[in-house]
């Protein structure tokens, strides 16, 4: 019996630091538990990541980190590729014919592109605007079924959406429209510090995140600092209680227990015992992470084969969708 192919994924995340608890709970934790049950593309996006200014030994340092990070998550190259953005060029050809396909419009309409031109309001480049664009042809150019984000990401996946059923409608079917996939649980984790917002690396308070290579110590501390509230009882409510609900969203993720149960296992307990016990869920989960990374960033020879061999695959693949593309747009074929 012929085997149904499987659906494939696509997701990236961007080296521009240490991945936070958001960026974890939010995407890459999720991303090894579907290598089984889907074909699945995985890279660092490096160049989403030059739109913001960046030092380029820090980037190369932290792509290089990135990639190793990943793999400690759970990613499995003998499963999944696992590639970086700027090595595979033809993300960047097809970006341009998509961009003669997106509006002026609905670009502005982007709230990642108002609230970054707004927090680096000396340095509103083109690619900031675009950047949506970019990250429409990284799925396209493989005719992802599933996109696996966090909820900050949605705009740009029904951006993504848009653009390709233009496309197809313009130039006859070329591209599989994409649908998020996006975790009840955990998708958007909040700042310790401010709690209404989101949890970003980009943040100037360094206890508003938790980094995947954060010590113990460093750990506990971030999580009795966390913001919470005056009436000393665990219950989710995230519009009340915008706190506690992201700590005990933390905890669910870490531990698996339903909300429910946290809140009979913190009942007429303190927010201290509770937030000592968010803090040893992380460590727990963390540790082997970091042991991992540490073990993987050392093999120098390995991380690179990985590598050389995702974006080998990669670009084969994409290759031959750009070819297609630039055959309907109409370029001339020698
Ligand atoms: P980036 O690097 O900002 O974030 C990587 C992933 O982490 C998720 N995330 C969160 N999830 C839950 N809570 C949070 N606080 C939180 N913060 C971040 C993001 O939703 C994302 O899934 N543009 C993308 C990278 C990208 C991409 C792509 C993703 C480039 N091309 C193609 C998917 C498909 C970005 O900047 O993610």
């Amino acid at each position: 019996m012929e085997q149904e192919k499987k659906k494939r994924i696509l997701s990236g995340i961007q080296p521009t630091g240490t991945f936070t608890l958001g960026n974890y709970i939010g995407a890459v934790r999720n991303w090894g538990k579907l290598q089984d049950d889907y074909e699945c593309l995985y890279m660092v996006a490096d160049l989403h990541a030059i739109t913001v200014r960046q030092n380029p030994a820090d980037l190369r340092r932290q792509t290089k980190e990135a990639s190793a990070l990943l793999l400690a998550c759970g990613i499995d190259p003998k499963k999944s590729l696992l590639f970086v953005q700027s090595q595979v060029p033809a993300h960047t050809q097809l970006s341009w014919v998509l961009s003669c396909c997106t509006q002026f419009g609905e670009l502005s309409r982007m709230t990642q592109f108002k609230d970054k031109s707004a927090k680096h309001a000396d340095n509103v480049n083109a690619g900031l605007f675009t950047y949506p664009v970019l990250m429409a042809a990284d799925i396209l150019i493989y005719n992802a079924d599933l996109v696996p984000v966090g909820a900050d990401q949605k705009q740009h996946l029904e951006l993504a959406r848009n653009v390709a059923q233009r496309f197809n409608s313009q130039y006859s079917d070329t591209f599989t429209i994409p649908d998020p996939y996006i975790a009840k649980a955990g998708a958007k984790i909040m700042s310790l510090a401010e709690p209404e917002k989101k949890m970003s690396k980009s943040d100037e308070n360094a206890n508003s995140y938790i980094l995947l290579l954060d010590d113990p110590e460093t750990i506990r501390r971030k999580c009795r600092r966390a913001v919470t509230d005056s009436d000393g009882i665990v219950r989710f409510d995230a519009e009340n209680k915008p706190g506690v609900s992201n700590l005990m969203t933390i905890y669910s993720c870490m531990t698996g227990k339903e909300m429910d149960e946290i809140e009979t296992e913190f009942s007429g307990k303190g927010y201290g015992d509770f937030k000592d016990a968010v803090a040893e869920s992380i460590i727990a989960e963390l540790t082997p992470v970091q042991q991992e990374y540490q073990r993987i960033l050392n093999d120098k020879e390995y991380l690179e084969g990985v590598l050389k061999e995702g974006a080998q695959h990669a670009q084969y693949i994409a290759d031959r969708l750009v070819q297609k593309v630039y055959r309907k747009t109409g370029f001339y074929q020698l």
